[in-house]
């Protein structure tokens, strides 16, 4: 017997049953960002390797450990996006889309690729919802409001409830290396306790011992006395108008200083949204602002804000009974072989008249056929027969009430749209 193969480790199908739910959420996720006035961005599954590594940075778990790169003969090649703000940015600056808008309000929606150990909530192929402000106009903290309000009514619509949403400020980029310098004198008594990961982040990337899931490493964290001290008037300035905006939507947060997020380009504020569900792996979205990304990638000196959230584990938060995909609205029979050409080109006509119809080009008992028929989910069931092709009508029966009625073969697919 030939080997079976199966599905690379740490991705999933999304068989028919479950791909409804998606479509479910899917589409409420479109509505809640119509209702905010952002429009959809596609960019492609991978990029130059180089992207990644000028943006998100080189010290970044992400880039460091779980970039899945394609092979290609170029010196540097391509690598599956690992996330989709990168891109954004690339696309933004490609189209000159910085000279056409003064503010762009993008979303996206699709699956990003991270070499991970897999465990619960985490995938190496996932999907992310997001959205991102970039312009010279996206500077006002009350993006950061609204950014964080687009992530929670997010959730909110796809049935997620009970998270926490974790706050914080990272200053400009003068506030964010005062803020490395302080960790490092924090961090230095404590220096050779760290994991063997965090001593070279110590050197490489000190924030990136802040989320270290050390047990030992976490346990130091906690012990840093953290406060914002280091940040200049600026920085302070926008963080509480950002705070005051927040207060204005009625969001509450959970301010943490340790909050500091895994990818470099962040500046400002930052947020992650928690939810105790979801076990090791809590974090169900999660995002910021990255005022210096757009200049850094070769675009012009504009500021932008933005977030994704990790459908996989919305779907594992949330709350609610699975919405069920209704089935065709009819579902035809045909009693005998010679019914079954009638019952075919009723069904093409259906169809092209934009009705759901389906059946199983099988005749058979009668009583095997409505089974079938029941299976299918269908609302009704129209039975062809010896009689009904003489009298050009079908037998039509409301699966729901088991009222029967015959129909004219021209007039069924109107019966069944007026239904
Ligand atoms: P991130 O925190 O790396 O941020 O990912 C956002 C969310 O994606 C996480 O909170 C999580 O729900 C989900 N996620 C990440 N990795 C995995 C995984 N391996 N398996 C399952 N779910 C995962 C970003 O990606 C930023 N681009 C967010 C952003 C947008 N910041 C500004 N704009």
């Amino acid at each position: 017997m030939a080997d079976r193969i199966s599905l690379p480790r740490g991705t999933a199908d999304i068989l028919p049953g479950e791909a409804f739910l998606w479509q479910c959420i899917e589409s409420s996720a479109r509505q809640v960002f119509k209702t905010y006035n952002y429009k959809e961005i596609r960019t492609p599954l991978f990029e130059e390797t180089k992207l990644f590594k000028r943006s998100l940075g080189q010290a970044s778990d992400v880039v460091n450990k779980q970039l899945l790169e394609i092979k290609s003969d170029k010196e540097e090649g391509f690598a599956l996006r690992p996330e989709g703000t990168a891109s954004i940015v690339r696309s933004y600056i490609e189209n000159s889309i910085d000279k056409k808008e003064g503010l762009s309000k993008f979303f996206y929606l699709g699956p990003m690729f991270r070499g991970e150990r897999p465990q619960k909530g985490r995938l190496r192929q996932f999907h992310q919802v997001g959205a991102e402000v970039i312009g010279p106009k996206a500077d006002h903290p009350y993006w950061d409001a609204e950014i964080i309000a687009l992530a929670v009514e997010l959730l909110n619509s796809f049935g997620v409830k009970g998270s926490e949403l974790k706050l914080n400020t990272l200053g400009t980029t003068a506030d964010k290396e005062e803020f490395s310098k302080k960790l490092r004198t924090l961090l230095k008594k404590d220096k050779q306790r760290l994991c063997p990961d965090c001593q070279d982040r110590f050197e490489r990337n000190v924030f990136r011992v802040l989320d270290c899931k050390n047990e030992a490493c976490k346990k130091i964290v906690h012990s840093l006395q953290l406060d914002h001290s280091h940040l200049s008037r600026e920085s302070l300035e926008h963080y509480a108008a950002v705070k005051e905006g927040l207060k204005a939507a009625g969001i509450g947060v959970k301010e943490d200083p340790r909050l500091v997020r895994g990818l470099d380009y962040y500046t400002h504020t930052v947020f992650e949204i928690t939810n105790g569900k979801l076990g090791s792996q809590d974090a169900v979205g999660a995002g910021g602002r990255y005022n210096n990304l757009v200049k850094q990638l070769g675009g012009s000196d504009v500021p932008a804000i933005g977030f994704a959230l990790g459908l996989e584990r919305a779907l594992l938060a949330r709350e609610g009974a699975s919405a069920a995909e209704l089935g065709p609205a009819c579902y035809l029979v045909a009693l005998d072989e010679q019914s079954l050409k009638e019952a075919f080109k009723l069904l093409v006509r259906l169809r092209a008249d934009g009705v759901s119809a389906d059946m199983s080009y099988r005749a058979g008992s009668m009583k095997s056929l409505m089974r079938e028929a029941d299976k299918s989910g269908a609302s009704y069931v129209a039975i062809i027969g010896e009689n009904e092709i003489k009298a050009k009508k079908a037998a039509l029966k409301n699966m729901k009430s088991g009222e029967q009625k015959d129909v004219a073969f021209d007039a069924l697919a109107s019966v069944l749209k007026g239904t």
